[in-house]
């Protein structure tokens, strides 16, 4: 990465600004895929199917992709207005002021630094498969959390030591951000027909094995709690599922390179929304389908279900590595964007000068980047992936409400700013949005909203000691056009 694109830090695609070029509507949809598909469809799939839903996981697959689309539609507005830097962020700078910035930002470090400690450890489960089938057993203790438990006060020891394959792999990662390996169009899309290519092999060769019996009943009856299927099972569901769909935004931000946005920045979105969904919908199908969804709660159950399929066998190594390829992508691209947020919020003086410092030599945020990833390891080292992916989810969640809200306070306060992009039936859909992924947010379990809790105060505390003396006024307003 050179100083053109870091000056103007775009968080996920700087590259682009370098390149100068203009993304089309298939580059934007490739985008979107990119940094759509990971652990969400390829692990949490399982565990919502065999834990929550049944089958009917496809339906919670449905309800997710919804909110999303509500809450796309309204991020394709701010994006459009703000032409600087594309992240809720700085849409929240610009229009709500300096705490919902701060809120905002922080929830972001959610969805981005601690999705790529939650990816890392989907990586690690795929590792272990793929060691298998060469026939090396990792050792169990060095390879999973030492803690697990969803419930708060459920916290208790495993008696595994570390999740070493994904502290190695951020530790790796991180090692190539701060030398200034970016991700170029080029190794993106390779990624991508990587990921895609995977799902679309196991959903073509998987549904003539989806026997009609493993399908049945649809909606399992519930268990006598929340959540334990039946129909709040599909809404549980669908709170975590929420996960395979985060990432969508980077096409928000890269539509600021393409041509005309008013007409791709809702193709990009509602493109790679579409495109994955369906995709889901039909990987939850062959997943439940082909084999009994009550043992889908493993570490790889995508390459585990076809595995009990004799003649699919063949295809349990690639998908190993695809898998593995998919992810590894998915966390390079988090901790990307992890680092350029941090810059921009050091920079706007939210958070201490290190964090926007820039390497002399590697033209790389090197400290922000080196703490991006410690931390990543870190919580990567201790914690399951579910306990991370519904931190994820929540703080996800709370960043899409506020945007939904955002966008209505915008159209009452200034009416009149120029708007390249303008969400269709905004009364109806930012209301769904907040609706929708509050929704999914009331039913992620309870110790992840104490932690969300306890998120939120220290990062009040960090506000109020820091941020509140430092943060200058937002370089970018919105005004009515006379
Ligand atoms: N949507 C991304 C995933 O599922 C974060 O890994």
């Amino acid at each position: 990465m050179n100083d053109v694109a870091f000056e103007q830090p775009n968080l996920v695609i700087a590259e682009n600004n370098e390149l100068n070029r203009s993304l089309g509507p298939v580059s934007l949809i490739m985008m979107g895929i990119g940094a759509i598909i990971g652990a969400g469809i390829l692990v949490i799939a399982g565990t919502a199917a065999a834990e929550h839903a049944g089958p009917a996981v496809i339906i919670s697959f449905v309800i997710a992709g919804l909110g999303c689309l509500f809450a796309g539609l309204c991020y394709a507005e701010f994006a459009s207005m703000i032409p600087e830097s594309g992240s809720a962020y700085t849409y929240a700078y610009a229009t709500m002021g300096r705490f919902m910035a701060w809120f905002i930002g922080w929830n972001m470090v959610l969805e981005y630094l601690v999705s790529s400690s939650t990816v890392s450890v989907g990586w690690s489960g795929y590792l272990v498969s793929f060691l298998e089938n060469l026939g090396y057993t990792f050792p169990a203790a060095l390879a999973n959390a030492p803690v697990t438990g969803t419930g708060f006060h459920e916290l208790h020891l495993t008696g595994a030591i570390i999740n070493l394959p994904a502290v190695l792999l951020i530790v790796f990662l991180t090692v190539f951000l701060v030398v200034g390996v970016s991700e170029s169009a080029r190794f993106n899309a390779l990624m991508v027909m990587i990921k895609t290519g995977i799902v679309i092999l196991v959903i073509a060769f998987g549904l003539p094995h989806v026997h009609a019996a493993n399908l049945h009943p649809f909606i399992p009856p519930n268990a006598g709690s929340f959540g334990k299927f039946g129909v709040t099972g599909i809404l549980a569901a669908s709170g975590l599922i929420f996960f395979a769909y985060i990432g969508f935004e980077a096409v928000s931000v890269a539509a600021q390179e393409s041509k005309n946005p008013r007409r791709d920045l809702p193709i990009g979105i509602l493109g790679s929304l579409a495109v994955c969904t369906v995709l889901y919908m039909g990987m939850a199908l062959v997943l439940t389908g082909i084999t009994d969804w009550r043992t889908l709660d493993v570490p790889n159950p995508v390459s585990f279900a076809l595995g009990r399929i004799a003649s699919l066998q063949w295809m349990v190594l690639p998908i190993n590595i695809g898998a593995m390829v998919g992810l590894a992508s998915v966390v390079f691209m988090g901790l990307y964007g992890q680092s350029r947020i941090f810059y921009c919020m050091a920079r706007d003086g939210f958070l201490p000068p290190a964090f926007s410092a820039v390497h002399k030599r590697f033209k790389t945020p090197h400290r922000g980047t080196i703490i991006t990833g410690a931390f990543a390891a870190l919580l990567a080292a201790i914690f399951p992936l579910d306990i991370l992916a519904d931190l994820v989810s929540i703080g996800t969640l709370l960043a899409f409400v506020a945007v939904c809200a955002g966008i209505m306070i915008l159209r009452r306060t200034t009416p009149n700013a120029k708007r390249p992009f303008k969400t269709p039936w905004v009364w109806f859909v930012a209301p769904a949005g907040i609706v929708t992924c509050g929704l999914m947010m009331f039913s992620l379990a309870d110790g992840t909203w104490v932690r969300l809790v306890v998120w939120t105060a220290i990062g009040l505390v960090i506000y109020y000691l820091y941020g509140v003396w430092h943060a200058a006024p937002s370089k970018w307003k919105v005004a009515n056009e006379s």
